[in-house]
């Protein structure tokens, strides 16, 4: 969700201002995601990088995540969405995690949509994690080495049960994968757009999607 910091800048607004029409822009693209039938949409709402941050814009962004799950669980859980969360969300202060985890809790059984959102997440720790967790059972005599393949090291990530990633969407003209989802967008379609996350609507979506319908995928095939 790039470009909330510069869509502020470009008004004089503190950045704050920006994260907080992010969110805004997030709500819309839920509800459309749900409009236009998307069985998945993941959030990229805070890498572990992210941490290098002001700390003043960290409790920001805190707060906005504590707004909300507060204001939104109940149009999310009608809406029949199911909240995931991935990476190491265990590592915010302990009311964020109890609202998380009772969010979560409460969708479990929606299946309509799939709303997973990115939370102190990094590709390299999920796989360290992921080969930590296969070595540990290992260890335990519970599987054999030869057993560890990329099944196995699929299941041991935090998207186990999600499909794999068919369309990435960076906004803001950024032209990187910031350690997003690189096992799971291994055969992902890429798009970049120039416009900034606060911008970005049921418009821009709907026009993703046609881009991605246009891509012929062979997933190395012919
Ligand atoms: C990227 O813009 C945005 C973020 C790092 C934070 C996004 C998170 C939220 C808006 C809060 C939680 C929201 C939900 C929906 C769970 P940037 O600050 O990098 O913008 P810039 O590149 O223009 O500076």
């Amino acid at each position: 969700m790039d470009g909330n910091g510069r869509w502020a800048k470009a008004r004089r607004l503190p950045r704050v201002a920006g994260h907080r029409r992010g969110v805004q822009a997030a709500r819309e693209v839920v509800r459309a995601a749900g409009d236009l039938g998307l069985e998945v949409l993941t959030l990229y709402a805070f890498s572990s990088e992210n941490w290098r941050r002001p700390a003043e814009e960290i409790s920001d962004l805190m707060g906005l995540l504590r707004r909300f799950i507060v204001d939104d669980i109940d149009e999310l859980a009608d809406a029949g969405v199911r909240l995931r969360v991935i990476g190491d969300y265990q590592a915010f202060q302990p009311d964020v995690v109890r609202l998380i985890d009772g969010a979560i809790a409460r969708t479990a059984s929606n299946g309509k949509t799939t709303l997973v959102i990115a939370l102190n997440y990094g590709s390299h720790n999920e796989l360290a994690r992921g080969a930590r967790l296969l070595a540990e059972r290992v260890q335990r005599g519970e599987m054999a080495p030869s057993e560890i393949t990329a099944e196995t090291l699929s299941e041991a990530l935090y998207t186990a049960d999600l499909p794999p990633v068919d369309l990435l969407i960076r906004t803001s003209g950024e032209r990187r994968l910031s350690n997003f989802l690189l096992w799971q967008t291994a055969y992902a379609e890429l798009l970049f757009v120039d416009t900034l996350w606060p911008d970005f609507g049921k418009v821009e979506l709907a026009a993703a999607l046609q881009d991605f319908g246009r891509r012929e995928r062979r997933f190395g095939g012919l």
